[in-house]
């Protein structure tokens, strides 16, 4: 496929996922585009480690969608259970209402009656409408695996009907193309979704098993995809392995073994040989020295090129996404409060919340640094969000701002706008 490079890979749309009252995420939206690395930052508990794990459908997410190459993959029923509810009392309202209206003027029966009818009428209309596309959303939550894998065939179909066309006077040439297309066919129905989103846990480095060989651990995925050949699997392993950074020697070693910094690389082996389209790296450097950080974000970088990675970076602090990152979102309680690529980010940040963790970055001129005051962020001093309502506004072209009218108006005034 031609690489566009406006070509969306990811679209999250009104994502909410909710843990009992908890709102760990809530209706946040934003996409990731072919080839970009997208950095999602906030404080802890902000919900960006359950945005990464709704990605990847640990969840059956509460509300919004999600979508991955154009196919939903995850879709929640939030909003048209809310739909139905409101319409139901919204109705139930106006009915009580025209009710008191006819005990008043009983003369108005029978005009009255009919727009109760019709009340009733547009309520079960809107009832029936939005259970339909619960049924829709629920069917591809759970059957997008299967969708995914019957994509991949047509476009293998697709592939090899141009190349069989090309070659149909070449009887040898299509012999050869046959074989191929029944081996790529046999993958192509065997793809899963999830090895091509891949996702480096918060935790990876903790979490790698003791009693595996660095060989077992990376080679985990493919063996799980069936795969049984060998040799193939080893001569995979030593490429990823170069690839990352290790020797081939340590394929057969235990992750005691290693460092810090070797084991997250051994992490990122184990997500990388999948061939993803979207890896999710989930604060990848955090438990790491911060000497060692900086070489894992150029191998991350390095893959990025070399592999055609999209990236999903998750961190706490903006300092690390700085560098690394076309855009990125700020997340707060759940919420995005500012979405923008990342020099305009920095240029103008709009957001109290965005300012208070810019002001937390040290800076590098011991001057400016011992003049540096860190800006906190209270957001019920902040705001008041009352009567005038806050959304997800667009202030310039790409930078979007969650505040109201009064918000908006200011943040506008403060860029000459
Ligand atoms: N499975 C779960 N069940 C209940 N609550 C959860 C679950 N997972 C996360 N939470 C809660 O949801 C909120 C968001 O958690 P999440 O792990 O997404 O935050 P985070 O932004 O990744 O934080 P950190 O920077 O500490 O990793 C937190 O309040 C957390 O306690
Ligand atoms: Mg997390």
């Amino acid at each position: 496929m031609e690489n566009n490079k406006n070509e969306v890979l990811l679209r999250v749309e009104h994502l909410s996922q909710h843990f009992g009252k908890l709102k760990a995420v809530n209706d946040v939206s934003f996409d990731i585009k072919k080839g970009e690395v997208f950095g999602l930052v906030g404080e802890s508990g902000c919900g960006k480690t359950t945005t990464g794990r709704s990605i990847i459908r640990i969840y059956d997410i509460t509300g919004g969608s999600i979508y991955f190459k154009d196919q939903r993959i995850c879709a929640g029923t939030l909003e048209y259970k809310e739909a139905i509810d409101n319409i139901k009392k919204e109705t139930k309202d106006a009915i009580k209402a025209l009710e008191q209206e006819i005990a008043e003027n009983p003369e108005l029966k029978s005009d009255k009656e009919a727009l109760i009818k019709a009340k009733k009428e547009e309520c079960d209309r809107v009832i029936a409408e939005n259970r339909k596309l619960i049924k829709e959303a629920k069917f591809d939550h759970k059957n997008s695996d299967k969708e995914y894998s019957k994509n991949c065939v047509k476009e293998v179909e697709a592939k090899f009907a141009k190349l069989f066309e090309e070659a149909k006077n070449n009887p040898e040439e299509t012999a050869l193309l046959k074989k191929k297309y029944k081996d790529e066919l046999r993958v192509a129905k065997n793809t899963k979704l999830v090895t091509n989103i891949q996702m480096i846990f918060q935790d990876s480095i903790a979490a790698l098993n003791p009693r595996m060989t660095v060989r077992e651990i990376i080679a985990e995925g493919l063996v799980i995809n069936g795969i049984k050949d060998k040799e193939y699997i080893d001569e995979k392993v030593y490429e990823i392995l170069e690839l990352v950074g290790l020797v081939r020697e340590h394929a057969g070693r235990y992750p005691h073994e290693f460092s810090g910094g070797q084991r997250q690389r051994i992490g990122i082996a184990r997500s990388v040989i999948m061939n993803p389209d979207l890896l999710i790296a989930d604060e990848p450097i955090s438990a790491l020295d911060v000497s060692i950080q900086a070489q894992i974000i150029n191998l991350m970088n390095e893959l990025r090129e070399r592999l055609g990675l999209t990236i999903l970076f998750i961190a706490h602090d903006l300092s690390v996404v700085k560098y690394f990152s076309d855009r990125i979102g700020v997340m707060y309680y759940g919420n995005m409060v500012e979405l923008a690529e990342t020099d305009e980010l920095f240029a103008h940040p709009l957001h109290p919340y965005t300012r208070s963790l810019l002001s937390a970055i040290p800076l590098p001129d011991p001057h400016a640094e011992k003049k540096r005051t860190r800006i906190v962020y209270n957001a019920l001093a902040e705001h008041d969000y009352s009567v005038d309502k806050p959304s997800m506004r667009e202030i310039l072209p790409g930078h979007f701002v969650y505040c109201n009218d009064a918000e908006e108006a200011n943040y506008k005034k403060e860029l000459g706008l």
